[in-house]
């Protein structure tokens, strides 16, 4: 468990949970303990997403994140952090089987991350498993709308609620998740009358990806925003251009090594 001490005061769930038509909740995946220690000093929440097999690990998709990955990089990012919430996503296969597979995998997350909360994909379908974790201890927070481990089912990325037929199911997804007793849902590649009438007809916060101003709060992909992934979906904001600055310091580091400029007397030990 995190300590609360004078150094680690980390932002709890039910904090999360109040700041529903309060004040705007802030977010960003991070997946290692550099990154987190910069986002900590901003955020509320850290997400430790399961996009980390595609964006750090090159997958083509989350499907083949294992879980002790997950569990590794949760441990780096509670390294590295002192204030946000830290949440660690439930890879696909840990979780759908049972609710008692889902506790046991979870029991596992929580206890050797010291993470404070799961996050798991799914709506009404998985709303008896959200209150098997929930009923014992571990807090959860859902994620509906275009969720990617089920892209096989859906058919691609695709942006979930075009259709009105389909805003129902939606709506029946969100209200499933609240009673189950989730803390907080995610809401992701939503349009954006969707992701607001949910807002309006849950009692907990809407986390936007793709999903509009309308949601209680908004996470986004660290290494999207900062401009370092060759595609850039449409609901980002890119707010630094790092890869190429990454790419320049590279070349010239390469260049100084070739023609032997680096290292020079100021780097050298005498
Ligand atoms: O894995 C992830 O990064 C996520 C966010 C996109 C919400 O689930």
């Amino acid at each position: 468990m995190s300590k609360q001490t004078e150094t680690v005061r980390r932002m709890t769930v039910p904090q999360i949970t109040r700041r529903k038509g309060k004040s705007p909740i802030v977010s960003l995946t991070s997946y290692h303990a550099h990154t987190a220690a910069i986002v900590d000093k901003h955020v509320d929440f850290i997400l430790v997403g399961d996009s980390l097999g595609m964006v750090m690990h090159g997958m083509d998709s989350t499907l083949g994140v294992p879980l002790d990955l997950m569990i590794m990089h949760g441990k780096a990012v509670m390294r590295g952090t002192s204030k946000a919430l830290v949440v660690v996503d439930m890879p696909f296969g840990t979780y759908e089987e049972s609710p008692e597979v889902a506790f046991r995998n979870a029991v596992r997350i929580m206890k050797e991350t010291g993470c404070g909360a799961v996050k798991l994909e799914g709506g009404a379908q998985m709303a008896p498993t959200i209150r098997f974790l929930v009923e014992r201890g571990i807090p959860v927070m859902a994620h509906i709308g275009l969720t990617p481990q089920s892209t096989n089912v859906m058919g691609g990325f695709k942006t979930q609620g075009r259709d009105r037929d389909s805003w129902q199911s939606h709506r029946d997804d969100a209200t499933a998740v609240t009673e189950a007793g989730a803390f907080a849902v995610v809401l992701e590649g939503m349009v954006e009358e969707l992701a607001a009438l949910i807002t309006k007809d849950i009692a907990i916060p809407t986390i936007g990806i793709g999903a509009s101003v309308e949601c209680d709060g908004q996470i986004l992909v660290l290494e999207d925003m900062l401009g370092m992934n060759a595609w850039t979906p449409k609901f980002v904001r890119v707010y630094a251009e790092l890869g190429p600055i990454i790419e320049d310091a590279v070349s010239r580091y390469a260049d100084d090594v070739r023609n032997r400029s680096f290292p020079a007397e100021a780097e050298v030990y005498r």
